[in-house]
């Protein structure tokens, strides 16, 4: 069979990735504006304890009474870089490739290593801008060559201001969406003192039981790529230079997501199809969209670290998509080299990891102690030390750290961050069930019983990761529901913890859901299931829940249940003796108030699930875009292999009904084929559908291709009664894969299409592509 190979250069595929973004990325600036409003950032009420050191705006670097190539702006960056390195020393050197974390108690010795110019960067604390200028003044100001230090923090879903949990805010499957609630995050982190987040997780995650899904975007590449690329220009703008702006790091680079039995940080063997087609896409996007940085991860990636991998972290990421930021190891993950037996002691770790292509080692200090002594032995070469010095170097001077390395006062309306977060959890919510059209609910009265551990809890609503989040800030579902029912009783009762705990409530529970016209549960998880180092072995609810809830079911009323959780649960009996189930994820400051719009109807949901729902444990790994079997498979002995809810599932509060999908073919060979289905909003209320494209491949020339693949979406608000067709091109973008030697192909040959409400339903249609 002959076959035509349309392959596309990374500069054609971010051109895509920008087009696919377009609004998003025109909107940028328009939405820079949203944020200034004059209030006092909340990240700027940490006291100065050194206001005499503020320099806001752009300083003069004049170290030595005249002004060096590197020390002047008008200067390009590259001839800056070069101009400084051939000033520095190797310790001066190896300082720029260490980054500790912060640490009250060692302020002197800080003093000490800065004025030396022995360290290039802190995380950890958000310090303030107080804090943070004074560190820096002793880097730039005390020290001879006066480099800046970078700061970096987990500002992973925003920081003072806390919207839903990264997998929820995949779930609007908006990535304009995202790519404002990380200019938000962006803005309060620049104004703490913060240069750089240790964000987005671009992580594909197939596995509930490994609590990092929370911070991701799910199980499919092309949906976090689209994210990946949103959030890098968030988090970024169209320049990180700006000063409510902060560079962006893409980890963890790579496979960590595929983490056996879903234990965090456990081994990863993953084969070149799987990593080129699953894993690697969400990071080509993110260095597509700019991102300065990449954050090497822990695991182990078929027997190699991937703090120590040549071929992902310099082959692919350099050589094959061009990536100019520096790459900095994840947390001791330098050190994990020798931990995992893949080196045999530090100065092997040092060696290792910086020949790979890390650029800059995160706590562990192998760079700074071995690096004098591997050089001397040959063992690492000076080239490959300015090398990495270079990277990092290129990344302060676009930030524009050396000539305004201090945080000036900022101000950010936290009301503008509030409306944010509440337009945010609610579209990231995803209504699982809703029978009877039980929700919205219509109360002009009457009393209202919220029942469980979650109806009024704080904290656990911030979610993993809750930056500077405090319980404060936050909205409970309590609070929601009271302030939109101002003609109701709303009132709650635990009935028991989230974890173990007693049944001494649930009689009080009982009793208040029978007394109640309405009756809601807020179940679900602590946020403290999810995130690094947490995972599950179950996936039902914690504790003594599922028996509440079974306690409140056995009234015989209709229940509405909003289920908290920081990923994909097992919850058959609660999906099947709810009336309705709405799924709150995580969802930040404002949950409650979001969650109240939706259930009184102020709000429409419109938010689908981005990895699939087992029905049981012993169902993981399960994953819409699996590959097909030899011959037909059974189920389980004990129990059915489909989902619980399929990927890309979600309710609204009407009915979406879609014609067949047809197909009309190109005229001339190679030209995109058009897929088209008629979408009709059938029910008595306006709506979003999120209409889903999958194509299947057969007969791939470089290895089977899955039963279907996510290729494209389209949201769409429909009023009742209203139709409209919707077409997708599909073109050799769409329709090619990762060759396991890393091109994008298009194979002409058969395929088949469907455009569906989610990654079970629909009739896909045959096709072939000349
Ligand atoms: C985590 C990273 C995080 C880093 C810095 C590590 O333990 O794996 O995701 O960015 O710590 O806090």
């Amino acid at each position: 069979m002959r076959r035509v190979f349309r392959q596309f250069p990374i500069g054609r595929w971010a051109a895509l990735a920008a087009a696919a973004l377009g609004p998003a990325a025109a909107r940028a600036t328009a939405a820079d504006t949203e944020i200034q409003a004059p209030v006092l950032a909340a990240a700027a009420e940490v006291p100065l304890q050194r206001p005499e050191i503020y320099h806001p705006g752009w300083i003069d670097l004049n170290k030595n009474g005249v002004e060096d190539p590197y020390e002047d702006p008008a200067v390009p960056v590259a001839a800056r870089i070069e101009d400084l390195l051939a000033r520095m020393s190797l310790a001066e050197k190896i300082g720029q490739l260490e980054q500790q974390r912060m640490d009250e108690t060692s302020a002197r010795t800080d003093a000490r290593l800065l004025a030396a110019g022995g360290l290039g960067s802190y995380l950890g604390a958000a310090p303030g801008p107080g804090r943070r200028n004074g560190l820096q003044r002793e880097a730039v100001e005390d020290s001879r060559l006066g480099i800046p230090l970078i700061f970096g923090f987990d500002t992973i879903h925003g920081l003072r201001t806390v919207f839903p949990i990264p997998l929820g805010l995949a779930a609007s499957w908006d990535p304009d969406l995202l790519r404002r609630t990380e200019a938000f995050a962006a803005a309060e982190s620049a104004a703490a003192g913060i240069d750089w987040v240790f964000a987005p997780m671009v992580d594909v995650a197939r596995d509930p039981r490994w609590g990092r899904i929370a911070e991701g975007f799910g199980e499919d590449p092309f949906l976090a790529s689209r994210m990946a690329a949103a959030a890098v220009l968030g988090f970024q703008g169209p320049d990180y230079g700006q000063a409510d702006r902060v560079a962006a790091c893409l980890k963890h680079f790579v496979g960590y997501g595929a983490a056996e039995g879903g234990r965090d940080y456990d081994t990863t063997e993953i084969g070149l199809p799987t990593l080129r087609n699953i894993y690697l896409p969400p990071y080509r996007a993110g260095v597509a969209a700019g991102a300065a940085t990449v954050m090497s991860a822990f695991n182990l990636l078929n027997g190699i670290p991937a703090s120590g991998n040549r071929f992902t972290l310099t082959d692919v990421l350099r050589g094959e998509w061009g990536f100019r930021g520096f790459v900095v190891s994840d947390w001791n993950s330098v050190i994990e080299l020798t931990h995992h037996g893949y080196t045999a002691d530090k100065a092997g770790a040092g060696a290792a990891a910086l020949r790979a292509g890390v650029d800059m080692e995160m706590v562990s200090d192998c760079y700074r102690t071995q690096f004098p002594t591997l050089l001397a032995q040959h063992r690492i070469s000076p080239a490959q030390v300015d090398e990495a010095v270079r990277r990092v170097l290129r990344v302060k001077f676009t930030k524009g750290l050396f000539n305004r390395p201090y945080t000036a006062p900022q101000v950010i309306d936290p009301a503008v961050g509030r409306a944010l977060a509440r337009e945010a959890a609610a579209r990231a919510c995803v209504l699982l069930k809703n029978s009877g059209e039980r929700l919205p609910l219509h109360l002009s009265g009457g009393k209202v019983a919220l029942i469980g551990p979650l109806g009024d809890d704080a904290g656990d609503l911030l979610g993993c990761w809750p930056g500077l989040g405090r319980r404060e800030d936050v909205v409970t579902l309590h609070q929601g529901l009271a302030a939109a029912l101002p003609h109701s009783e709303v009132a709650a009762a635990k009935g028991c913890d989230l974890e173990g705990g007693s049944d001494a409530g649930f009689a009080a529970a009982v009793a208040l859901a029978q007394s109640a016209d309405t009756v809601i549960l807020a179940v679900g998880e602590p946020a403290l299931y999810s995130g690094e180092n947490d995972f599950r072995s179950h996936l039902g609810l914690p504790g003594r829940q599922a028996e509440l809830c079974a306690r409140i079911f056995a009234l015989g009323k209709p229940v509405v249940t909003v289920l908290f959780a920081g990923r994909p649960l097992a919850v058959p009996e609660l999906l099947d003796q709810s009336a309705a189930v709405l799924l709150a994820w995580h969802p930040g400051v404002q949950g409650g108030a979001a969650l109240a719009d939706l259930l009184t109807g102020a709000a429409s949901p419109s938010g689908r699930i981005t990895a699939t729902f087992p029905r049981t444990v012993g169902q993981v790994p399960l994953y819409y875009n699996h590959q097909n079997t030899g011959r037909p498979m059974r189920e389980y002995r004990d129990g059915p292999r489909t989902p619980l809810l399929p990927f890309g599932f979600g309710l609204t509060y009407t009915r979406f009904q879609y014609s067949p999908t047809q197909v009309s073919l190109p005229a001339t060979a190679g030209a995109p084929v058009t897929a088209t289905a008629e979408v009709t909003n059938t029910g008595a209320a306006a709506g979003t559908e999120v209409v889903q494209l999958y194509i299947r491949e057969f007969a791939c020339s470089f290895g089977a291709r899955p039963v279907r693949e996510l290729r494209g979406w389209q949201r769409v608000t429909l009023a009742p009664g209203e139709k409209r067709t919707i077409a997708f091109a599909l073109g050799a973008p769409e329709l090619g894969d990762w060759t396991p030697a890393g091109s994008w192909v298009a194979e002409p040959g058969s395929y088949e299409v469907v455009i569906a409400p989610d990654a079970a339903q629909g009739q896909p249609v045959p096709f072939t592509w000349n």
